[in-house]
């Protein structure tokens, strides 16, 4: 089969397209077709030795954590899928799961059915920003219908879904976002937004239940004071986390670090919001596997709208 693989880390110019030997379902996995891929900051911050480089073992690695496609084989040992089946999911993030491939042994447990609504394009673009928002919103948010939640980042792939999931939960939505994506975001429940660029966040909004951060660094903490006495900040970007935790532990705020879980109950979950037209996934761009490296310069430019996906 045809795989974007890297031999060694660094820059795009090591994302080679080569014939790899298809995979071959084990006990519990199922073989898929992928039909399409989605690109994650961690995709390519492991590529270049970072992220999740550490789980990874030894190179080559063919990168990507989810995906979407049509069950070819199923392994022992599975029940529930068949041949034919349109699936997507996250799998087996952090250790190497190869989903930039024509095929992708995956574990069943792992996965989750889409309906027709559900095409492989925005189905592969739904699944890691769409487990990291409702984890982060839901299990270690413990979001509630009424409270305050701020996102920063609103307008990128997790923040985009996490907008329309703290909607759905009847929550109070607000976002930070360059003001070019305020009307887009209103579109999806954002009941008011910030423009990074012109507003300090801390001067408009307090009181705040819930901070989700989709940006890190010096953004996350300056934005801790919205926060109200008891309130918590979920951080996504593992790479900031500590420095984000060690400031909100200075003014008294409790700053939670998150790691995206496989969970096929929540992908179900999500693809019953998005039959139901509860969530929907703006698309950022398309682009054909081959071009893999253009998709990772517009991830790495920091001011991608929703998703970018590869399809094959
Ligand atoms: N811990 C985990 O398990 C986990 C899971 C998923 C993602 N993450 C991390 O979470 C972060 C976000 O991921 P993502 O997929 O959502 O990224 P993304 O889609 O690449 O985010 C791009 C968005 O960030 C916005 N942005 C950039 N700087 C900003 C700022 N200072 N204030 C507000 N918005 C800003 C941009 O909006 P404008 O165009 O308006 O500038 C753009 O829409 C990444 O660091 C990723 O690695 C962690």
């Amino acid at each position: 089969m045809r795989a974007i693989q890297i031999h060694e880390f660094g820059d795009t110019s090591n994302l080679k397209l080569e014939e790899v030997d298809t995979p071959v379902p084990q006990r519990g996995e199922v073989l898929i077709r992928t039909e399409a891929c989605g690109i994650n900051p961690i995709d390519w911050k492991t590529c270049a030795g970072g992220g999740a480089a550490p789980f990874i073992g030894e190179l080559p690695f063919i990168p990507g954590w989810e995906f979407a496609g049509t069950v070819e084989e199923v392994g022992e040992g599975v029940s529930g899928y068949g041949r034919g089946d349109k699936v997507f999911g996250m799998i087996r993030f952090p250790e190497r799961a190869g989903c930039y491939a024509e095929y992708i042994a995956a574990p069943a447990a792992e996965i989750a059915k889409r309906g027709d609504d559900l095409d492989s394009v925005t189905a592969a673009g739904i699944a890691t920003a769409g487990l990291t928002a409702w984890q982060a919103l839901f299990d270690k948010g413990s979001l509630q219908a009424g409270q305050r939640v701020l996102i920063l980042g609103a307008a990128g792939g997790v923040g985009h879904l996490a907008v329309q999931l703290a909607n759905w939960a009847g929550a109070e939505v607000y976002g930070t976002a360059s003001g070019r994506n305020h009307s887009f975001l209103r579109s999806l429940g954002a009941h008011k937004l910030y423009d990074y660029h012109l507003d300090d966040v801390t001067q408009v909004l307090s009181d705040v239940d819930l901070i989700i951060d989709a940006v890190g660094g010096d953004t996350a903490i300056n934005a801790l004071p919205c926060l109200k006495p008891g309130g918590v900040m979920v951080t996504l970007p593992s790479v900031t986390k500590d420095q984000v935790i060690a400031a909100g532990d200075e003014i008294g705020h409790a700053v939670l670090p998150i790691r995206c879980e496989a969970n096929a109950d929540q992908l179900a979950e999500l693809a019953t919001l998005h039959r139901e037209g509860k969530l929907r996934v703006a698309l950022a761009e398309a682009l054909p596997l081959e071009q893999v490296a253009e998709a990772f310069r517009l991830s790495q430019e920091g001011h991608v709208r929703g998703k970018l996906v590869l399809t094959l």
